[in-house]
């Protein structure tokens, strides 16, 4: 793999999707990791990303400066920039002026980096600090007015940095810059296309899975779609997939999903009814963490359950199921702590929310993806696309967005405003273009309204629409004035319990998407 070094910026994610973007692999590491594990990795390059420090701060994340040295070609950009001219003998200096922004990059000499760019061209800057002279034997190739170092390559060595930043889309030539480190600076390919995707996870699946019986949690979503898919190719019908209708679904969700799985996959879905069971588990539990592990582990009980039947519907009664297949995102992990060095943001209940006695092995064919690459894995695997372009919506589903305790009355409610807001966001032909609103209900907060004559007394509703890439930022959308009154409107005349509309604007960070 590209090992993206992760110096405490939200940057590394975005160059490791640029680096996919190049149809090569990339994983992100933290900075934090020895060299020599580094290094047991098998880079074919580095890359060095920006970060908050000073690299003359007290706290300034240290980096070994042994990996210049291990013939692996290394891209330092920003921070990852200066530490390598520090560690190679060149001068950092707080110069005292900062630049932010938009910058003009005036290319000295195009070398391997800039070639094939324009002599002048825009870049995005972030920095205080700056690289004044450059390590002996590294060639200088461009700068700004403030900036007299903004890139340099010593391309004997294989080392290149760049001041500014390639992988932000203010960057005229970016993604260009990038791919010509990664092509023509480290040598390297792009082969990692869908196709190639496929091919090796099907080989793997194959040769795990043997004559053995697997079952998928199935919710109809895009990733457990795609993974199913992948594994059907694989093994064919030694797979069967498991609905489980955990009665924290939308409303005529089921429905949707059966009509759409029967018209184009070509899969054996089990459709469970297991609402008592996850209702039951969820009573009096309002902690976020604990509805998201208690779902979890349900889900794993319900395919426990449904096992049996499964194997004698598919013919090989007497069999135990050995595999779990799950449609797992490479967010799903980090966001679970599950990354290398990354805090628990919340347990995905696929993930975090495991049980400890888990019995199946488990089979997750997607887990080094963002979501838009398994789109386009799904594209390729022929999954219909209503599918593939469906929004994501959550595993424990309507049981993460009423804040406080889980209630049959409570889920009636905000399937009936959800559905409203969804009819409404539909009609205005905003699905492509919005990556998912949630509809949360604050059923432990009442505020006063009026009605009629009358007083009222009841809950508000919170409208979470947003954009994103992969889910691990996202921006609020700015929804139209007049939809927004119309979804208010529709919403507080036909759901009596809620009394208050809200939007939420606010970005992740800080918020995340959903609101527990
Ligand atoms: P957050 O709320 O962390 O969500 O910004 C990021 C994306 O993940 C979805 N999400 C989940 N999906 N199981 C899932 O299958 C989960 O436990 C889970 N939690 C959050 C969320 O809808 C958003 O798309």
């Amino acid at each position: 793999p590209v090992l993206v070094v992760d110096f405490g910026a939200q940057y590394a994610q975005l160059i490791a999707r640029r680096v996919r973007e190049a149809q090569i692999y990339s994983e992100i590491v933290p900075h934090t990791m020895p060299t020599a594990k580094i290094l047991a990795k098998n880079p074919a390059a580095i890359i060095l990303s920006g970060g908050p420090s000073s690299v003359y701060a007290e706290d300034a994340p240290a980096f070994d400066s042994a990996v210049f040295d291990a013939n692996v070609p290394v891209f330092g950009i920003c921070y990852g920039f200066q530490v390598m001219a520090q560690a190679l003998g060149g001068v950092v200096t707080a110069t005292g002026t900062s630049e932010y922004g938009h910058t003009t990059l005036s290319v000295l000499s195009p070398e391997t980096l800039l070639d094939e760019t324009p002599s002048e061209q825009v870049v995005w800057m972030s920095h205080g600090d700056a690289v004044t002279e450059a390590p002996s034997g590294f060639k200088v190739t461009a700068s700004t007015e403030a900036t007299k170092v903004a890139a340099f390559e010593n391309p004997g060595r294989h080392l290149y940095g760049v001041q500014f930043h390639p992988e932000v889309h203010h960057t005229a030539y970016g993604q260009k810059i990038l791919e010509r480190f990664l092509y023509e600076g480290a040598g390297l390919e792009p082969v990692w296309t869908p196709q190639s995707i496929i091919d090796t996870q099907i080989a793997a699946i194959r040769e795990k899975v043997g004559d053995a019986q697997v079952i998928c949690g199935l919710s109809g979503g895009v990733d457990s779609s795609v993974a199913a898919a992948l594994v059907h190719r694989a093994v064919g019908d030694q797979l069967t997939c498991i609905f489980v209708d955990h009665g924290l679904l939308r409303a005529g969700e089921r429905e949707q999903v059966e009509k759409d799985y029967a018209a184009g996959m070509g899969i054996r879905v089990k459709y469970v009814d297991e609402s008592a069971r996850f209702l039951g588990a969820l009573r009096g539990v309002s902690d976020p963490e604990q509805k998201r592990k208690i779902i979890g582990r349900e889900f794993i009980r319900s395919f426990e359950a449904a096992q049996r039947e499964v194997v004698a519907e598919a013919g090989a009664a007497g069999k135990e199921v050995k595999f779990l297949v799950q449609g797992t995102l490479y967010p799903d992990v980090v966001e679970s702590g599950g990354g290398t060095g990354t805090a628990n943001i919340k347990s995905h209940h696929n993930v975090g929310g495991l049980p400890e006695d888990l019995k199946f092995e488990l089979i997750e064919p997607l887990r080094q993806l963002f979501k838009d690459e398994v789109r386009a894995l799904g594209r390729e695997l022929g999954v219909p696309e209503v599918i593939v372009k469906r929004q994501p919506f959550p595993g424990p589903g309507l049981g993460i967005r009423i804040i406080g305790e889980v209630t049959e009355e409570r889920l009636e409610i905000l399937r009936a405003a959800d559905f409203i807001v969804r009819r409404e966001l539909t009609a205005a032909g905003l699905d492509d273009e919005i990556w998912q609103c949630p509809v949360v209900l604050l059923a432990d907060v009442r505020s006063v309204g009026v009605q009629g004559d009358g007083r009222t007394y009841g809950n508000p509703i919170v409208l979470r629409p947003v954009s994103s890439e992969d889910a691990m930022t996202a921006d609020w959308s700015r929804l139209d004035w007049d939809l927004v009154a119309r979804i208010s409107n529709e919403i507080t005349n036909q759901v009596p319990e809620i009394n208050r509309v809200v939007l939420d604007c606010t970005s992740k960070p800080p918020g995340t998407i959903e609101w527990e």
